[in-house]
């Protein structure tokens, strides 16, 4: 996984990949920040980190190319991005081809990039919440898999609103990540399969205002 904060989605899915029975686990964290809170979180499972920097390579591609084979060096069947807060390369995307997933906190299309929780209160959305999506060049622009639903409610500010993003995330990402192990899940030709079958929208997830 790559991760540059926190790393509650990180924590989810390393759990959800620690349950009895579960297809898949979280084989190595690695972080462009050292200081990351995630990176010592998962140090504290036992799962094995690195910080690469990119300020210490000359360029963007060096850097790219030194992620790329750090993460290459655990022989990940996925890469999953949570909270990673750099472009990646097409040249690491083309070491890893169709087997990265991010997760983004808005109903993708709906705004891309940053500040999603911002936008959507001064939108007036009804409804807000987050997409697990394949990673392709194009910023939070690849193949959608699952999306997670929330009301936005009246009285929430950025923090309220990003607080219930972040509970369905952990719900839909270990769910996006379980589907790709159990080999149900992949990325063809730029389009999201689900069982064989092309997704024509993302599956919907939707958690009530009760977190239910
Ligand atoms: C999440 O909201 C995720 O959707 C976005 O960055 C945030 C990371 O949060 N890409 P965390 O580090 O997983 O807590």
């Amino acid at each position: 996984m790559l991760i540059s904060g926190r790393g509650s989605n990180m924590l989810a899915l390393a759990n959800a990949g620690r349950r009895p029975g579960s297809a898949f686990h979280v084989c190595a964290v690695l972080s462009d920040r050292p200081d990351a809170a995630g990176l010592a979180a998962a140090a504290a499972l036992g799962i094995p980190t690195a910080a690469i920097r990119p300020r210490d390579f000359p360029h963007r591609d060096a850097f790219d190319r030194a992620l790329a084979a750090a993460v290459a060096a655990h022989h990940p069947s996925l890469v999953a991005l949570a909270g990673f807060m750099r472009i990646l390369s097409p040249e690491f995307l083309g070491v890893f081809p169709g087997r990265v997933l991010n997760i983004h906190p808005s109903l993708l299309p709906k705004y891309p990039g940053l500040d999603p929780h911002r936008r959507v209160l001064e939108a007036g959305d009804a409804e807000h919440g987050a997409t697990v999506h394949f990673v392709t060049e194009a910023l939070d622009g690849g193949p959608p898999v699952v999306q997670g639903r929330v009301p936005v409610l009246p009285g929430d500010d950025a923090a309220a609103l990003a607080h219930r993003v972040h509970s369905v995330e952990h719900r839909i990402y270990p769910m996006a990540v379980g589907w790709h192990a159990a080999g149900r899940l992949e990325c063809r030709n730029q389009g999201a399969y689900l069982d064989g079958s092309l997704l024509a929208a993302p599956r919907q997830v939707r958690l009530d205002a009760d977190g239910g």
